[in-house]
């Protein structure tokens, strides 16, 4: 697969445009930007012809999807299509005036592109053809939620502080589509950054406490402060260094103590950002590494349980974390990060919400890849709620080939072993879209919530409310 090839030729495309918009064509910085671009896009090329198409907030090369290229690149196919940029054809070796040519075309420095070059564009529409502008929406959304995050960084980091009305549309917006069909929301979900961890992390933990919120019975008007909570928890870690946050070995005291401050330093940076009405999310950044059982940090002075909306995002935050990889520690299979979560249901998390979020995800939750006693390889798609009966996608044939993603019910007696995403080389989102597993599931309701979790966890909304208020005066006592 080229996708690392297609990175590449963006990254430096994306690169050039950004010198192009500073400096002047002549300026040593554009020109070492245009030597690295073109070598990128030669080594794409490599002699042949190659296709980069783009639709539906996609990228695609030789008409394939390229799911988690899209979600990594989502400005510069802003920025391509607003040059009505449809695709872009690579011709043998890359000529070093049609790459300046390009770069300048695409950071709007000039109005016209000669064709008939070795890069052309809008020559070629090698796309699926097929219609899947629902997923390009939800695709859209997370694409945009991560830019939010990444941009509200920056601002936090340079300025210490942040807006929240644009965090609050980003976080209904992707609610309204999360809710009308939580099974491709929780597939997006399996996308993992290790780049950009803290931002693909927060959107992912923001779909997937969403989707839990929604089946344990919570109302939108719930689960707006939970996404906004659960998109900001980590917000406090701009005052972390980096050193300390990827640091390999084990914290020294010093460094712990700096990790810790982050829940304190987050619920207040949102407090000052969004004021009155934002004390749930504040609360959530608070308390999101507060125990169940009263241990973890901070130790809450003004109730012995964190907050119901931070138990809940508490669950979502710990199985995304597992389920990633990171610079100290390899990622987790779903399936034993469901089994850590029940090890820790009671102590540091809520049993409720543990039985609610298996109940949602399956015993083996979307994006998990087995292998079966037959030899083939699966990917799961979905869970409808028979434990039994695994939905999932055939991948590869029990000769170990690469098969024609083909969709098949599969017997939980079938299954033979569990397997790392990276060790089968496989991306379960990218493909479970490209299978159109993804669409289908735009296309099927959204899971109901569960009868009675509500009631048995006995929320009342004038108590949640008055939590919060009480969770956050414990930050200023702190002070
Ligand atoms: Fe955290």
């Amino acid at each position: 697969m080229k996708e690392e090839g297609v990175q590449d030729f963006l990254k430096g495309l994306r690169a050039a445009v950004s010198q192009l918009s500073l400096y002047p064509l002549e300026h040593p910085n554009c020109q070492a930007s245009f030597k690295r671009g073109r070598a990128a896009a030669e080594n794409l090329a490599d002699g042949s012809e190659v296709v980069v198409a783009l639709k539906g907030y996609a990228f695609f090369l030789n008409g394939t999807l390229l799911a988690y290229t899209s979600l990594m690149f989502a400005n510069l196919y802003q920025d391509l299509s607003g040059r009505e940029i449809e695709s872009i054809t690579l011709v043998g070796p890359t000529d070093a005036k049609d790459y300046v040519a390009l770069a300048s075309f695409v950071a709007g420095l000039v109005t016209d592109f000669e064709p008939g070059g070795s890069i052309r564009l809008n020559e070629s529409h090698l796309t699926h053809g097929e219609d899947d502008s629902a997923f390009s929406d939800l695709r859209f959304s997370y694409t945009g939620m991560v830019g939010t995050l990444r941009n509200l960084d920056h601002r936090v980091a340079r300025e210490g502080t942040f807006e929240m009305s644009p965090v609050m549309e980003a976080v209904e917006d992707l609610i309204e589509q999360a809710m009308s069909s939580s099974g491709a929301s929780l597939l997006l979900s399996t996308v993992k950054s290790h780049d950009e961890y803290t931002f693909y992390h927060s959107v992912n933990t923001c779909l997937m406490a969403v989707a839990t919120g929604h089946y344990f019975g919570l109302t939108r008007k719930d689960l707006i402060p939970i996404g906004a909570g659960a998109l900001l928890h980590d917000i406090g870690k701009v005052a972390v260094s980096q050193q300390i946050l990827n640091y390999p070995g084990r914290l020294d005291r010093e460094q712990w103590k700096e990790i810790t401050l982050h829940p304190q330093e987050g619920a207040q940076a949102i407090l000052a950002a969004g004021g009155p009405g934002h004390e749930i999310a504040s609360t959530i950044a608070l308390e999101h590494h507060a125990r169940f059982d009263g241990l973890g940090y901070p130790r809450l002075s003004a109730s012995p349980q964190p907050h119901l909306f931070s138990r809940l995002v508490a669950v979502s935050d710990v199985y995304d974390a597992i389920t990633t990889r990171r610079a100290y520690r390899r990622a987790e299979t779903p399936h034993r990060a469901l089994q850590l979560l029940l090890q820790g249901a009671g102590g540091a998390f809520d049993p409720d919400i543990v039985r609610s979020f298996i109940s949602l995800m399956g015993i083996f939750p979307p994006g998990s890849i087995l292998r079966l006693l037959s030899g083939e390889l699966v990917v799961i798609s979905h869970h409808t709620g028979d434990l039994e009966e695994l939905q999932a996608v055939v991948v590869r044939n029990n000769s170990g080939e690469d098969i024609e993603p083909e969709p098949r019910i599969v017997n939980i007696d079938e299954v033979g072993s569990q397997v790392l995403a990276e060790a089968a080389g496989i991306e379960p989102a990218a493909l479970l879209e490209e299978a159109g597993v993804a669409s289908q599931l735009i296309a099927a309701t959204s899971a109901a919530p569960e009868e009675g979790a509500m009631e048995r966890s006995g929320v009342d909304e004038q108590e949640l409310r008055d939590q919060a208020t009480r969770s956050l005066s414990s930050i200023y006592e702190r002070d």
